[in-house]
């Protein structure tokens, strides 16, 4: 940007090599090298200094921190799909446009859920380990052994058919599952037909009826413990439940109960509820073999990471060229 002065760009975390050398060229970009997770006080303090703010997922930008940022914060850049840390509201109301970085995560976190649907009926973190605790030392085929079920001929149910959850489906009906979904709008009978894809009005009535539900809508207030105690009974105690999107969609301590009470047979869980922090009696679940868990890595891939970094220095550029940045985040309405 010739004659002009740079804005002040701070990145909370660190973004990969590509994605912060471009950064400092276009913007003057306080970087943060070391990775270390930034404290409220370091946040707030950056938000009266700097003109642009690149979170991740990992910082809760709420309404105190917005209300108390300086006039010159024009922009909050996020490094994410998701943009439930960011109060979004309060932004608009203090005049800052908010940003995320959609598409360019859909197909990994896609192949993850995808992952965690065969890994929890297949027994696949149970077998791996086998070889790796007993250090290889194990008896060999048997025709009983390691015995799982197979997902060929089984029902999905996808809750929330927008873009990951429509990758999903993809996958799955090539791995031979019937694919259902429930989702606020219906999606185009094109899409429908492609997937041969069974629509639900009623969540409450797909549960009952599928074998594997995997979670792919946003966190907002209205998906807040929508997998609920009461929804969770609705499952078989033969099915699986998978999710790839926030863990506050799932209530985490119902999900527990019901596995270990037999209702629910097991579940896949790449996000949880007070992340990074894991509910112990998660951990011991996992020990047991009943759950898989991943630490939070379904866009794990270093091109999705450097592509979501293109968004950002895009969503940023576009912003101080005076135009609407790409993908800007709407208040939702009431
Ligand atoms: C996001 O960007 O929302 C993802 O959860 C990060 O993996």
């Amino acid at each position: 940007m010739p004659n002009k002065k740079k804005p002040l760009v701070y990145i909370t975390r660190k973004l990969p090599d590509p994605v912060e050398t471009r950064m400092r060229e276009l913007f003057e970009a306080e970087l943060n090298i070391d990775d270390a997770p930034r404290s409220r006080e370091e946040l707030a303090a950056a938000m009266t200094r700097a003109d642009v703010l690149v979170p991740t997922v990992t910082d809760r930008i709420d309404a105190e921190l917005i209300e108390a940022a300086g006039p010159q914060l024009k922009l909050i850049a996020s490094f994410s799909n998701g943009i439930d840390h960011v109060d979004v509201e309060a932004a608009a109301r203090k005049g800052i446009t908010v940003t995320n970085t959609p598409n360019v995560l859909t197909e990994d976190t896609a192949d993850m859920a995808m992952a965690l649907i065969l890994a929890v009926p297949r027994r696949l973190a149970e077998g791996a380990r086998v070889l790796t605790d007993r250090k290889g030392d194990w008896e060999g085929w048997s025709p009983t052994w390691m015995l799982g079920h197979r997902i060929w001929g089984k029902r999905l149910g996808i809750i929330g058919m927008g873009r990951i959850g429509t990758a999903v489906a993809r996958r799955a009906k090539a791995f031979g599952l019937a694919i259902h979904y429930h989702n606020r709008h219906r999606v185009s009978p094109q899409t429908e037909a492609s997937l041969e894809a069974t629509y639900w009005d009623s969540l409450d009535q797909m549960l009952a009826r599928v074998d594997i539900v995997s979670v792919n809508c946003p966190s907002t207030p209205a998906t807040y413990h929508l997998m609920s105690a009461r929804r969770l009974a609705l499952m078989q105690p033969t099915s699986y439940l998978v999710n790839t999107a926030r863990g506050g969609v799932v209530d985490e301590t119902a999900l527990i109960k019901c596995i270990r009470e037999g209702k629910i047979a097991g579940a896949g869980l790449d996000v949880f509820e007070n992340e990074p922090i894991v509910n112990p009696k998660l951990l011991k679940l996992a020990h047991e073999n009943k759950v898989v868990l991943l630490p939070h890595m379904s866009s794990a891939t270093i091109e999705s990471r450097i592509d979501m970094g293109e968004k950002v220095i895009i969503n940023i550029r576009t912003y101080f060229d005076g135009h609407r940045p790409p993908d800007r985040v709407l208040p939702r309405r009431a």
